[in-house]
């Protein structure tokens, strides 16, 4: 049974002179991969770390299973995340950076060899990260928001810098997690990229909720492209 996992509520944040988001309302389900989608500057960032406690919402509310993350119990075990910085260390190899955060996180280091072997970064456990190109670099950062086998999975821009096959991959990766059970928001500013991935859209642009419904309610037989410049040129008409 589908369920509400994610759920944002007249979510706003205002910076300075910048309302980042603004009067934000939407609902993610789980065994869907929601495509969290918009321009530059369009805000998902900023939503997407008020959901995960990183900033704290001038209104309004992101909730995540239920509660603020910063209430939830074991958050590592019910939340992923991939944020577009990456906090591991490029001294140590890939297995050693995963041994870091299971440590810190009280995960059996067993769950190592599973989340690299999920990745198919196996070939590449005992390397420094250092030399890691930009995609290892993206699948070690999904191992990590793997180790706590989490049902929610955060992503933001995952897809940025990855090739042609890298994002197949990712696409085959977020399909299978979900096919499982579990909630995928996927963030992407790539619009074309994202349309064969996604199950469910949510546009957000200049801070406000666009559009949100399934893949082919959004689309109306047009490009994902054609969509969302259809749907933004009629708001701001
Ligand atoms: N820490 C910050 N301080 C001030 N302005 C910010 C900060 N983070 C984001 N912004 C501004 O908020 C708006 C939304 O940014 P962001 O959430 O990063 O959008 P997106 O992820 O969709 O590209 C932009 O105008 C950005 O410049
Ligand atoms: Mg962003």
């Amino acid at each position: 049974m589908s369920s509400v996992k994610i759920e944002f509520s007249h979510l706003s944040k205002q910076y300075k002179d910048v309302l980042a988001v603004s009067d934000f309302s939407a609902q993610v389900i789980s065994g869907r991969v929601t495509g969290f989608l918009g321009p530059n500057g369009a805000g998902k960032s900023t939503a997407l770390r008020c959901l995960l406690g990183l900033v704290t919402p001038t209104g309004g509310s992101a909730l995540v299973n239920g509660g603020p993350y910063s209430s939830l119990h074991d958050p590592i075990k019910q939340v992923g995340a991939v944020l577009d910085s990456r906090g591991f260390h490029p001294g140590l190899t890939a297995k050693q950076n995963l041994k870091v955060m299971a440590s810190a996180s009280g995960i059996d280091f067993a769950r190592i060899d599973v989340v690299l072997k999920l990745v198919e970064l196996e070939d590449a456990t005992n390397k420094r990260t250092k030399g890691f190109s930009l995609g290892m670099k993206q699948r070690l950062s999904l191992a990590i928001a793997m180790l706590g086998d989490p049902e929610i999975l955060v992503l933001d821009e995952p897809a940025n810098g990855l090739d042609p096959f890298g994002i197949v991959w990712l696409r085959e990766f977020v399909t299978k997690l979900a096919a499982e059970g579990r909630t995928i928001l996927v963030s992407s500013h790539q619009l074309a990229e994202m349309q064969n991935t996604v199950n469910d859209v949510l546009i957000i642009n200049k801070g406000k909720v666009v559009a949100q419904g399934s893949i082919d309610e959004i689309r109306q037989g047009k490009t994902l492209e054609e969509a969302f410049l259809a749907l933004t040129a009629r708001r701001s008409a």
